[in-house]
């Protein structure tokens, strides 16, 4: 009997302070119908504590969907390209957290991609018989990086954390195929350069390589073209076709960008996950806060064809197919919430403002 890695568990963060279109015209030169237009977003979150609390609640909405306590988890991988901190990593901070005493604990990078890349090599941990109960948490607070004076970045990306746990299984359910890959070269394009050791010891933190260099069209590119030959390569690997498929849960970069590779896959929308109108792009968070969305709203039924695709910083790229198990229903709820804040949208970006704005004060 074949072993393979099933979804038995999903929760999600997303926190309380939003930031919508209509606070982004206090900030810089947009306006709501551009913003919905061109990428379909509405709001977006603003986290008021650290990555790792996005971390946590989400890790016990997923434990208690799934039924199970952290002690019962043997590996904890958590996505992320805006840690808390560096070391120890974010995931051996959570397994403090949550007292997830049994399971090793690792951060992996690979921007957008991160959750499916995860999600990957927690199934082929499954598969292989090292792990049997996997957490892979993807967690982002990309308003850390963002230049609230730059119009072409800041209305696109939000916070947020999305969890799932994959647990064995040898009913003929979990992951069928999958596909990821990488090209250095064109990196280039979505840079965040000196959140590492790049910084500047002497001089201290310079506002023009802290901030997320992005070009939005040469992504956009990348991205349609990226995801549908990817999804297309796990799709073959799985031995299933794009009829095949009831749910795509795509990485949420931008609402044109999901469009155009669900029209070249030829997948209607209607088997499409899209939550981007309120959560924005949330990087590693995006596909399993969609994920956690589709599951909670009975977009998903036992037997289900699932593909996960992302794209990202890198430049990554993975795609993911699971033949969804019986478990389409939550098994328990958790009142995990992160802790309430006074504090304005404003207020929370009052810092980020003051440290970008030397960059903008020749602009027009
Ligand atoms: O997770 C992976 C990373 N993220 C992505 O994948 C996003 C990929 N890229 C995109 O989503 C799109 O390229 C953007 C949403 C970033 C931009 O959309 P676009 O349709 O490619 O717009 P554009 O860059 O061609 O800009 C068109 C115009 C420009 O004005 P001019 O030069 O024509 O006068 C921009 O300056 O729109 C202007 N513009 C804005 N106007 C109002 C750019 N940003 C804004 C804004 N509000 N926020």
């Amino acid at each position: 009997m074949t072993r393979r890695a099933t979804i038995t568990g999903w929760g999600k963060c997303l926190p309380p302070v939003k930031l919508t279109n209509a606070d982004l015209e206090h900030l810089v030169d947009t306006d709501d119908r551009w913003i919905v237009e061109r990428t379909g977003i509405k709001s977006r979150s603003i986290n008021h504590m650290q990555t790792t609390d996005m971390a946590e609640v989400a890790a016990l909405h997923a434990l208690a969907a799934a039924g199970l306590e952290a002690t019962d988890i043997d590996l904890i991988i958590m996505a992320t390209v805006s840690p808390e901190i560096t070391c120890p990593s974010n995931a051996c901070h959570l397994q403090a957290r949550l007292g997830a005493v049994n399971a090793a604990a690792f951060d992996l990078n690979a921007a957008c991609s991160g959750f499916v890349y995860a999600a990957i090599t927690a199934s082929s941990m499954i598969a292989s018989g090292v792990k049997q109960r996997v957490l892979v948490v993807g967690a982002e607070q990309l308003h850390w990086v963002m230049d609230y004076w730059d119009r072409n970045t800041c209305i696109l990306f939000g916070d947020g954390a999305g969890a799932a746990i994959f647990e064995s299984s040898t009913n003929g359910d979990g992951m069928l195929g999958a596909d990821l890959g990488a090209d250095g070269p064109a990196g280039s394009t979505m840079v965040i350069e000196s959140l590492g050791t790049r910084y500047n010891l002497i001089e201290g933190r310079d506002p023009a390589t802290s901030r997320l260099h992005f070009e939005g069209k040469a992504v956009f590119k990348i991205a349609v073209q990226g995801i549908a030959a990817s999804v297309r390569q796990a799709l073959d690997q799985a031995g299933v076709s794009a009829d095949d498929v009831n749910l795509v849960v795509p990485h949420q970069a931008n609402e044109r960008i999901i469009n155009a590779a669900a029209r070249r896959l030829g997948i209607g929308l209607d088997r499409v996950m899209i939550n981007i109108a309120d959560h924005g792009n949330t990087a590693a968070a995006s596909v399993p806060m969609a994920l956690c969305d589709a599951a909670n709203t009975g977009r998903i039924t036992p037997g289900d064809l699932v593909v996960m695709t992302a794209f990202g910083g890198g430049v990554t790229w993975a795609s993911a197919v699971f033949r969804w198990g019986q478990r389409v229903t939550a098994v328990g709820t958790s009142d995990a919430a992160l802790p309430p804040t006074d504090a304005t949208v404003f207020e929370l970006l009052a810092a980020n403002r003051e440290f970008f704005a030397p960059l903008h004060s020749g602009d027009a």
